[in-house]
């Protein structure tokens, strides 16, 4: 399997102070940011778009960003977020008319593609798309909110999209997002899953570089990996 990637979700940063706030946390040892776009639409809740995006590249962030739109239509707004310097794209089937077009339409424009599962959303939808994705990212929550509680079902699901990934014999990463905590994101990992989401968990804790060092000896401690 693939190394860890810890990315925590700015939704629950500061944003008063938001690129002082992602570069503490990647001076804590995050490796990627992940950035929640929702648009009152496809979810009940309003966040940030391609201009705060940018801001943070302008800030100085050379670090991956990992857009998660939780936006309709999607096809729309993904060259912004890529000329905006996004380095990951995902989204969810249900936002887009053709899931496929939208995935070419990501990589077109030079950015990773990613899928989004919601926790109702079977699997399958993953057969014809999965050699053409570079991440498949599992809602353990329902999106919208960040500070929800993870549903187990997400630990089933995750070691069967693991299987397939590794069916598939190529790299991708297998993202979990949505109540990940120090205490329970070593079943996660054991369960597939080798990128890792966390808002609340890293943002609402007094030492990010103690929260972060203790997901990363949770995940090595429940895997090989
Ligand atoms: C929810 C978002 C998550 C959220 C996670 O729709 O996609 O990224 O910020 O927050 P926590 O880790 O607090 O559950
Ligand atoms: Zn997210």
């Amino acid at each position: 399997m693939s190394s860890c990637v810890i990315a925590p979700s700015i939704l629950s940063a500061n944003f008063a102070r938001l690129g002082e706030e992602v570069d503490a946390v990647l001076a804590a040892g995050a490796d990627w940011v992940h950035f929640d776009v929702m648009d009152n639409h496809y979810v009940p809740n309003l966040t940030i778009g391609p201009l705060v995006c940018e801001a943070l590249r302008k800030h100085g962030v050379t670090a991956p960003i990992d857009v998660h739109l939780m936006v309709r239509p999607v096809d729309r707004i993904v060259p912004d977020f890529a000329a905006a310097g996004a380095s990951v794209i995902s989204f969810h089937p249900e936002a887009s008319e053709h899931v496929h077009r939208t995935i070419q339409l990501i990589r077109k424009h030079g950015c990773q593609a990613g899928l989004v599962l919601n926790p109702a959303t079977p699997i399958e939808v993953l057969d014809y798309v999965l050699e053409d994705l570079d991440l498949v990212l599992l809602m353990s929550v329902n999106p919208g909110f960040g500070g929800q509680s993870f549903i187990r079902s997400a630990l089933t699901k995750l070691r069967r999209v693991r299987e397939m990934i590794d069916r598939s014999g190529r790299s991708i990463r297998l993202e979990i997002d949505g109540g990940v905590k120090v205490d329970n994101i070593g079943v996660i990992a054991a369960a597939g899953a080798d990128t890792f989401v966390a808002g609340s968990a890293i943002f609402n804790a007094p030492d990010y570089q103690d929260v972060i060092a203790r997901m990363r000896a949770e995940v090595a401690r429940c895997t090989l990996c």
